[in-house]
C-alpha cells in the first residue's frame, strides 16, 4: 500500500484498528462461548471470589483462566478444575449452564451440602469425568451420578447406590470412606466396563460369592465394610493392580494365583473365616 498523505495514513491506521480489535473479538468469541463466561463468572461468585481465581476476569478469555479448558472450534467449556483451593461452600449451581463439560474436578476443597443432580449425563451430556473426593459432601449420591469415572471418595455421604447404578455403564469408581450402606453388588456383572472399583471404610453388605468380576477389572478395594461370602474364583486368574478384601465377613480359601499372592496377609485380614495362602491354611 503506497500512502500519498498524511489523511490517507490516518485512515489506513484507523483502518488496521478497526481490522485488529474485530479480529480481537472474533479471536475472544472463537475462543469462549459468551454464556459460558457467564456461568463460569457466577460459579467464582457462588465460591465466594476466592484470591486463587482473581485471574477468572471479563477481560481475559474464559478459555485462558487457570483451570478452564475449551473446545477449540466451538469455545465451548469442556473441562472445569478448582482442585485443592480450600474452598467452603456449596457446589454452584451456576455449573449446570456450562452444558458441554466432559470433566469437572472440584476435589479437595471443603465443599459442603449435596451432591446436586445436574452432575450427569442427564444435565451434562458429555461428562464423563466427575472428581468431588476429599470434600465435606453430605446425603445420598444422586441417581443422576451416572458418570463413567465417578470419584467421591472422603465425603460425608450416607445410604444406599441409587437403583440406576446397576445399569449404568462405569469404568472407575471410587466412593471409599463415606458412609454408604446396602448393596454395591449391582457395580459388578461380567460385561461391565468397571476396571477399579473402590469402596474401602463404608458400611456396603453383600455377598461377594455371587458377583462376577467384570473383565476388565484389576482394581478391587472393598476393605472395611460388612461383605459376606467367598472370594470368586475368577479373582485366581486376574493381574490384579490392587486387590484388598481385608475386615469385611468373608469366608472360605482364598482362590490361589500368581496375581492374589503378590499380596500379603494384611490384604486379607480381619475376615470371619479366609483361609489359605496369605493366610493360615484352611483346616
Ligand atoms: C485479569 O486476569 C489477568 C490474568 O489472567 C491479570 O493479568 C489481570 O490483572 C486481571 N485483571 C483484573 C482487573 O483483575
Ligand atoms: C469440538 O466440538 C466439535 C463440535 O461439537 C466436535 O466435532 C469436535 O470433536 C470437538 N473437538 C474436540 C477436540 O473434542
Ligand atoms: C482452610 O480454610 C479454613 C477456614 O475456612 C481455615 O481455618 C484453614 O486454616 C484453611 N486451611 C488451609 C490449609 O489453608
Ligand atoms: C443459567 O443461565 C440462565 C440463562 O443465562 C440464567 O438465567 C440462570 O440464572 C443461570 N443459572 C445459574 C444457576 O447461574
Amino acid at each position: 500500500m503506497q500512502l500519498k498523505n498524511p489523511r490517507e495514513l490516518v485512515t489506513a491506521t484507523v483502518l488496521l484498528a478497526v481490522l485488529g480489535l474485530a479480529a480481537a473479538a472474533r479471536c475472544d468469541g472463537a475462543l469462549c462461548d459468551k454464556s459460558d463466561k457467564a456461568a463460569l463468572l457466577a460459579v467464582k461468585s457462588a465460591l465466594g471470589d476466592p484470591p486463587a481465581l482473581s485471574g477468572w476476569n471479563s477481560t481475559a478469555a474464559c478459555c485462558s483462566w487457570a483451570g478452564v479448558s475449551c473446545n477449540a472450534t466451538t469455545g465451548r467449556v469442556t473441562d472445569l478444575t478448582v482442585f485443592a483451593l480450600n474452598i467452603s461452600a456449596p457446589v454452584p449451581a451456576a455449573i449446570a449452564n456450562l452444558t458441554a463439560l466432559r470433566s469437572v474436578n472440584l476435589a479437595y476443597n471443603r465443599l459442603h451440602g449435596g451432591i446436586p443432580a445436574f452432575l450427569g449425563p442427564r444435565a451434562l451430556p458429555d461428562l464423563t469425568f466427575l472428581r468431588l473426593d476429599g470434600n465435606r459432601l453430605s446425603g445420598p449420591v444422586p441417581p443422576t451420578a451416572t458418570v463413567f469415572n465417578l470419584l467421591l471418595a472422603g465425603n460425608q455421604l450416607t445410604g444406599q447406590l441409587p437403583g440406576t447404578f446397576a445399569g449404568a455403564v462405569f469404568g472407575d469408581v471410587d466412593l471409599a470412606d463415606n458412609q454408604l450402606t446396602g448393596d454395591a453388588s449391582v457395580l459388578f456383572g461380567a460385561k461391565k466396563q468397571l476396571n477399579a472399583l473402590r469402596l474401602s471404610r463404608n458400611r456396603f453388605e453383600f455377598d461377594l460369592g455371587r458377583v462376577e468380576l467384570p473383565e476388565a477389572m484389576d482394581i478391587l478395594e472393598i476393605d472395611h465394610n460388612v461383605v459376606y461370602g467367598s472370594i470368586p474364583a475368577a479373582a485366581a486368574a486376574r493381574k490384579w493392580l490392587a486387590f484388598d478384601v481385608s475386615y469385611n465377613r468373608l469366608c472360605g480359601p482364598i482362590p490361589q494365583g500368581r496375581y492374589t499372592h503378590r499380596f500379603g496377609p494384611k490384604h486379607f485380614a480381619g475376615n470371619m473365616c479366609l483361609c489359605g495362602r496369605p493366610l493360615p491354611p484352611c483346616s
